[in-house]
């Protein structure tokens, strides 16, 4: 804590969809508990966020819906905006990169390395749809990939096989505007000599900042290992900020080059006149919160400009996240497989510290992690409503019970009351500890204890059984609980920042500073209490299953999107094909095979005779369901052993899109033994 002001930024996200459940973890909670501790220690703090509206997906998202590219900024800038505002995302400024100023700066400092004379600059050949008349970018080219044969891999990534690909890779490109066959054109372009900062970087992240985290450090240190290269931070391309040079119409700057400068546009339009402080005075603290895909822009490139500049300070830390999954799988916008912020809170009114409170104790900080609506639910209704909640409550119900509402007195302490007390001053600092080395879930951990700590000594000290006994005893006991209900409401503001509202509005607590926290009477003698709320209520197993069931949807049509029917095989002679005896028969009888996953030993009446034959469709389906059943056998395959079965013939089947297997059924019953043909 020994900063003057600190400037915090969080990855301003591609106005191309809505934001999800993974943008929030890895980056926007984070940052927020972040923020909202070095707000409540009395920082001079800037948070910047803003939306990212350049770029190739903006465009390809354009083309798709038949609009402008700002038209799909537009609408999807306010939909992020809105979503975080409702979140509690306490942004001090969420602006966007269309905008005038951040076009100006960007612009300016493209202009001052111009002048330094600091770019490379470069032809090279790059491919042009010759006739739409324009250079395409990777994404607008598709083609069959050179490792697994995908005939619709993008010219930046194959996504069947998930290696990342050059246009010139493809085979077979076509351009996805027109579906012609792209050229090779020579084009101009502006690089930053990266490999010329390569010493500096070295060093100042290698040596300087060993205290970075450890994916972020070792990310870095690899891509310094391998050696930087000019890179190219201009684009062929008519949408974006154009390159402000002489000669270089249909030309705008790489996104990448101008989406970390809109943290500095954004900071400018919020103070047009202090602004430098934030991003140039040496005792200022940046910090960038991302994920890992974004770890080499924000480590090394835009630092690499900065510095070029001359004039602005470096991030003294990168935290950046692993990737969250979802029910196992990647989340991905384009297949649709996230969950929606604003969907969310529509879902979920009323809950956003659940779902901040989840995305915390899950945070993928060291590693990718997953994200499960049957953990949502546990930690909701087994942390949250059983633990936090149930211990307010029962200290706010029985204070109104006993003491109309008022704070009763604080007694004789007993050594279990000097017990409790006496570990509130240490949860603080190993709060502190753990936020300022940015260790989130540890932090949430250890201020969770807190309400653990009270919850227990409520159900070890069994207050609503001695009211009549001892009223003494029970005044102190609720005294001690109140207080540490205060604690809570203090210590919980940057993790549950509407739920801390509702305790300290309830609790009537009034301001205090963060430094309180700790002290056993943040509540005087008398002090008259608010009405008891319940903070938190359970999720029942009908929520999660309307999201289980959205999920689940979702998954069958990318299977069915995804569904290509496999290539032709070779014609075969009708005497050939007339060799095969295929005929109706009827399972008799089916069992699993031991020790096996897949198969089935099943017992079937062919009109010939009744055989056995192994089948692998034991996971499709249960014996009940295919006994009685008639299906499409072929009779004269010759027999094979099986695990030790003979099998004799094979059950024909169906392979539905994912794999799945499906019966060939006569469409009317008829005799076993009826030849298909
Ligand atoms: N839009 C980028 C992404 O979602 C993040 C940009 S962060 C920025 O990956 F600051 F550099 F803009
Ligand atoms: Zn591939």
């Amino acid at each position: 804590m020994s900063f003057k002001r600190y400037t915090v930024t969080s990855a301003l996200p591609y106005a191309n969809g809505p934001v999800h459940i993974g943008h929030l973890a890895g980056v926007y909670v984070p940052a927020d508990i972040y923020v909202r501790y070095l707000r409540l220690r009395g920082a001079d703090v800037l948070f910047v966020g803003g939306s990212d509206e350049h770029g190739v997906p903006i465009t390809i998202k354009a083309r798709q819906e038949g609009v402008t590219p700002q038209d799909v900024v537009d609408k999807y800038h306010a939909l992020i905006r809105d979503s975080f505002a409702r979140f509690g995302i306490s942004f001090d400024v969420y602006s966007r990169t269309s905008s005038r100023i951040h076009h100006q700066t960007a612009s300016e400092i493209f202009r001052t390395l111009y002048d330094k004379g600091l770019f490379l600059e470069k032809s090279s050949d790059q491919y042009f749809d010759p006739e739409v008349g324009q250079f395409l970018a990777d994404r607008y080219i598709t083609g069959t990939c050179p490792h697994c044969g995908n005939e619709n891999a993008y010219g930046d990534q194959c996504e069947k096989c998930g290696t990342s690909l050059n246009a010139t890779d493809l085979i077979q490109p076509r351009s996805t505007l027109s579906g012609a066959t792209p050229v090779m054109k020579p084009t101009r372009h502006w690089y930053l000599p990266l490999d010329r900062y390569e010493p500096f970087l070295k060093e100042w992240i290698l040596e300087g900042h060993k205290e970075w985290k450890t994916n972020v450090y070792g990310q870095c240190k690899s891509w310094l290992d391998n050696g930087l290269q000019p890179r190219a931070v201009t684009r062929d391309l008519d949408w974006g900020i154009p390159v402000p040079v002489e000669g270089a119409q249909g030309k705008v700057l790489y996104v990448w080059f101008d989406a970390p400068i809109g943290y500095i546009s954004n900071t400018r339009e919020l103070l047009p006149d202090t602004w430098e402080q934030y991003w140039k005075d040496p005792e200022t603290r940046l910090v960038h919160f991302i994920g890992k895909d974004n770890i080499v822009f924000h480590c090394i490139i835009f630092p690499a400009i900065l510095k070029m500049e001359g004039s602005y300070i470096l991030p003294d830390n990168v935290p950046a996240n692993e990737f969250l999954n979802l029910e196992g799988e990647k989340i991905s916008t384009s297949r649709n497989w996230a969950v929606w912020l604003h969907e969310y809170l529509d879902d979920f009114p009323g809950k956003e510290d659940v779902l901040r409170y989840v995305l915390t104790a899950n945070a993928p900080e060291t590693k990718d992690n997953d994200y499960t609506w049957k953990d949502f639910q546990a930690r909701n209704n087994n942390e949250l409503v059983a633990i936090y909640g149930n211990f307010v409550n029962r200290a706010m119900v029985l204070t109104h019970k006993f003491f109309d509402g008022k704070l009763p007195s604080c007694g004789t302490l007993l050594p279990e009351d000097i017990a409790v007390l006496d570990e509130l001053p240490g949860i603080r600092s190993r709060v502190e500890q753990a936020l300022e080395t940015f260790r989130f879930r540890e932090a949430l951990r250890e201020a969770m204890n807190m309400a653990r700590l009270g919850n227990k000594y409520l159900a070890d000290t069994e207050p609503w059984k001695k009211f009549g006994s001892d009223p003494e005893r029970v005044a102190t006991i609720l005294n001690i609980s109140l207080q540490i209900a205060a604690n809570m409401a203090l210590l919980s503001e940057p993790f549950l920042p509407f739920t801390a509202r509702k305790l300290s509005e309830m609790l009537r607590l009034g301001e205090c500073s963060w430094e309180a926290i700790g002290s056993r009477d943040l509540l005087p003698y008398g002090h008259q209490l608010g009405t008891p709320e319940l903070l938190f209520e359970k999720i029942t197993d009908e929520q999660i299953d309307v999201q289980l069931q959205r999920l689940e949807s979702i998954r069958a049509e990318n299977v069915r999107n995804t569904f290509k029917a496999e290539p032709a095989r070779p014609d075969v002679s009708y005497e050939d094909f007339s060799q095969m005896d295929m005929r109706v028969g009827t399972i008799l009888k089916a069992e699993k095979v031991p020790k096996t996953s897949k198969l089935m030993r099943l017992l079937v009446d062919t009109g010939m005779d009744q055989r056995t034959i192994v089948s692998g469709i034991s996971g499709f389906f249960t014996p009940e369901e295919l006994v009685g059943r008639q299906v499409m056998v072929l009779v004269n395959l010759a027999p094979r052993i099986i695990k030790g079965i003979e099998s004799r013939g094979m059950v024909l089947l169906a392979s539905d899109a994912g794999g799945k297997l499906v019966l060939l059924s006569p469409e009317v019953p008829v005799k076993n033994g009826s030849v298909i043909s």
